[in-house]
């Protein structure tokens, strides 16, 4: 038996090098400097600027529902260049709610660095450029900074049950962060 139809979940296509999706599908975030309020560590900086600045968007589908065992889901981050004082401008990070789970992001475009944290919150950092591929094993929480001049495009595929366990960071943060010293970027410890 031959089952009819082209595709087994929404149309979607894709636009590798701009990240876009499209279809009706697709869903959508966009997080503004509002939105991170208290992510950037300084806050002068940050009320002088417009909070509706977009720091990232992401582009995502789920072809199953949330917290399915065995899924996959597959989405595009945009970070914009930018800076709170001396911070680049970064996602929020996120440990998976379910620990274990891993996850693939590969870039596009832009230049900036794959923040990776353990439980012990110990730091490692990965450089991130066009074609670079990163493997987030499960157990870290993971976050993106974009240190160049323009948008840093990646995109990710993950398990549809690994969950996004934001309240770790927002309450601990970190353990480093990515400043502008001396013309280029650093990571400093916190
Ligand atoms: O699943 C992921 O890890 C990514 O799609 C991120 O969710 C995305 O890059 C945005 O980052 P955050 O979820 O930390 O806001
Ligand atoms: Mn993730």
């Amino acid at each position: 038996m031959i089952a009819s139809g082209d595709f087994m979940f929404p149309e979607i296509r894709i636009e590798w090098l701009t990240g876009t999706m499209r279809g009706a599908a697709v869903q959508q975030a966009t997080k503004t400097l509002r939105d991170l309020a208290g992510i950037f560590h300084d806050a002068d900086s940050l009320h002088s600027m417009d909070k509706s600045t977009v720091v990232y968007r992401v582009q995502w589908a789920e072809p199953v529902v949330q917290g399915t065992e065995g899924g996959l889901f597959w989405g595009s981050t945009i970070i914009q260049p930018g800076r709170v004082g001396d911070e680049y401008f970064m996602t929020h990070g996120h440990f998976h709610a379910k620990r274990d789970r891993g996850e693939y992001y590969g870039a596009i475009g832009g230049k900036g660095l794959l923040v990776i944290m353990d439980e012990d919150r110990i730091i490692r950092t990965e450089t991130i450029l066009s074609g670079s591929l990163h493997y987030i094993a499960g157990g870290l929480a993971h976050r993106v900074v974009n240190t160049g001049d323009d948008p840093l495009l990646f995109w990710a595929c993950w398990p549809s049950d690994a969950g996004h366990d934001y309240a770790s960071i927002k309450t601990r943060g970190v353990g480093a962060r990515v400043v502008l010293r001396d013309g280029g970027p650093a990571v400093i410890p916190v």
